[in-house]
């Protein structure tokens, strides 16, 4: 029997390729999306060529307590197993602290660290019941370093380590490991829709001199969830390029 692995955000920039990074290595995909964009997950399935076996699209509006506790304990019954959670699901409201709104600050909270809870919750006990499973939280380099004008954003990806160390000292004796992939800059559209001035003067400060490659990040997940990553629990791999270096 497939293994399954649950994806939240699975249509942006880097939830595609941990998507086609999890397909590769054999799993059933099950790719969330967000209320009512069905038809943008058809197209995105459609072009990544996966078929319904290989990845199932599944709403979820990782914001809703009830809605996931609901919906995920459906999906349990109906998959039979979840083996590997990956949160991913993410958003910016960059701006200065004095000018921010409540809204940037809660919404970015809502969906980067409260939505842990909410898709985490439901399958964790399931996982530790069948004594093992694989969970990567993915968080960023300003979460570890803080960055100018990103607050909200810095605030959520730092609690989201928090969060797995926690959940890791929790679930290491029933077998399931809780790490983060911090990701630097990527090449996706959240980072390239930011201001060619400020993206120019973030790439020059990367001793890397580039960008990460989406597929960079979902080989670092691959190996956290491979066999290979059974020993690595509560641990933060930074994919940066060196920008920030621990
Ligand atoms: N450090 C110190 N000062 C800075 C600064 C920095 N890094 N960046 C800007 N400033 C200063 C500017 O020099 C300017 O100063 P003056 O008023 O004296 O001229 C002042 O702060 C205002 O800067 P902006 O003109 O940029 O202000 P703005 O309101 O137009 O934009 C902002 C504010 C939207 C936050 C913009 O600065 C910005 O986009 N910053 C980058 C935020 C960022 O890195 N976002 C990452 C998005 S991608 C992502 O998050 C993925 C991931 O995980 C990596």
């Amino acid at each position: 029997m497939k293994k399954v692995a649950l994806v939240t955000g699975s249509k942006g920039g880097i939830g595609s390729a941990i998507s086609s990074q999890l397909v590769n290595d054999g799993y059933r995909v099950i790719a969330t999306y967000f209320t009512g964009a069905y038809t943008c997950a058809v197209e995105w399935q459609n072009e990544k060529g996966f078929n319904d076996e290989q990845v199932r699209l599944f709403e979820l509006d990782v914001t809703n307590t009830d809605e996931c506790a609901e919906r995920l304990n459906q999906l349990l019954e109906e998959e039979g197993t979840i083996d590997v959670i990956v949160n991913n699901a993410g958003i910016t409201r960059d701006g200065v602290f004095k000018k921010m709104s409540a809204s940037a600050w809660f919404d970015v909270i809502e969906t980067n660290l409260n939505s842990l809870f909410n898709v985490t919750q439901p399958l964790f006990a399931a996982m530790c019941e069948k004594g093992g499973g694989r969970i990567v939280n993915i968080s960023s380099v300003n979460g570890l370093k803080g960055q100018f004008g990103q607050t909200n954003y810095s605030a959520a990806k730092a609690g989201m380590i928090g969060f797995s160390k926690a959940l890791a000292a929790e679930g290491a004796r029933s077998g399931v490991t809780v790490n983060v992939v911090a990701p630097g800059y990527t090449g996706t559209p959240m980072v390239e829709k930011m201001k060619p001035e400020v993206l120019d003067a973030i790439k020059n400060e990367i001793p890397m001199k580039r960008l990460a490659k989406p597929e960079e990040i979902a080989q670092a997940v691959g190996y956290l969830v491979s066999d290979a990553g059974a020993y690595i629990t509560g641990e933060t791999i930074s994919v940066n390029g060196g920008l920030y270096m621990q």
